[in-house]
């Protein structure tokens, strides 16, 4: 598989199957990853996966705060606005899903708030007092963890679902203070019988987002 093969193969998955990903499979991700880029080296990323009993606990945490109508912590960073551009690029989000998965569209709130029933999640966390571009390093880890996944035959989705809650990981994975949880990403196999996994999202024109000058 190259790289442009990876990069077309990965897609947001909703829907996992319960089987549990091969510790093997999950090191080669993990090691790959390792090789991503950060500034002067500082590996920022704190990785917490969560399998098993501990992940169905946080995933019962989650599902009392939805029953309780919990606000999603402030910790989790939204922005005020989101600009013209995006809210361009936003409004296709559904009508594409209609489009690729019909009904199978309706069930994409319960999958969210029931964490696609994936049977891992890897929780990345960085220092508080580190700077946006630890955000940057740690965005750029996520990319080769997926892509890294699309290789071992394996799904992802990087969910800010799966982050609503952060107090509720901290208690159960004994997530230290000084860490902030940035982005969790589901992993697992893929659900091929759920039609929302037909799910492929569209991209602008290059033109909207590029620009180039000779
Ligand atoms: C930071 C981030 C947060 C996301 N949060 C969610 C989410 O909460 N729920 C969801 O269903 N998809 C979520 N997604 C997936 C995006 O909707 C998806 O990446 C985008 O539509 C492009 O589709 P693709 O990943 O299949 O290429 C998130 C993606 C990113 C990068």
């Amino acid at each position: 598989m190259n790289v442009t093969e990876a990069l077309n193969g990965r897609h947001s998955t909703r829907a996992f199957l319960s089987t549990p990903i091969e510790k093997e499979k999950l090191n080669a991700i993990l090691e790959a990853a390792a090789r991503t880029p950060s500034w002067a080296n500082s590996q920022p990323w704190e990785v917490f996966i969560a399998t098993g009993e501990t992940l169905e606990k946080i995933k019962k945490g989650y599902l009392d705060k939805y029953a309780q109508k919990a606000q999603a912590s402030p910790e989790v960073p939204r922005p005020a606005e989101w600009s013209e551009a995006a809210k361009k690029h936003q409004q296709q989000l559904r009508p594409d899903m209609l489009r690729d998965c019909g009904d199978a569209a309706g069930q994409f709130g319960k999958l969210n708030q029931a964490m696609f029933n994936t049977p891992a999640v890897v929780y990345i966390y960085m220092d508080k007092v580190l700077s946006e571009w630890s955000l940057y390093d740690i965005g750029a880890y996520s990319q080769s963890l997926m892509l890294a996944a699309v290789e071992q035959g394996l799904s992802t989705i990087p969910a800010i679902t799966l982050v609503h809650y952060p107090e509720v990981q901290r208690e159960v994975l004994k997530v230290p203070d000084n860490l902030k949880l940035t982005i969790g990403i589901a992993i697992g196999y893929a659900d091929k019988e759920n039609k929302i996994n037909n799910f492929i999202s569209g991209r602008g024109s290059l033109d909207d987002t590029v620009h180039i000058y000779e």
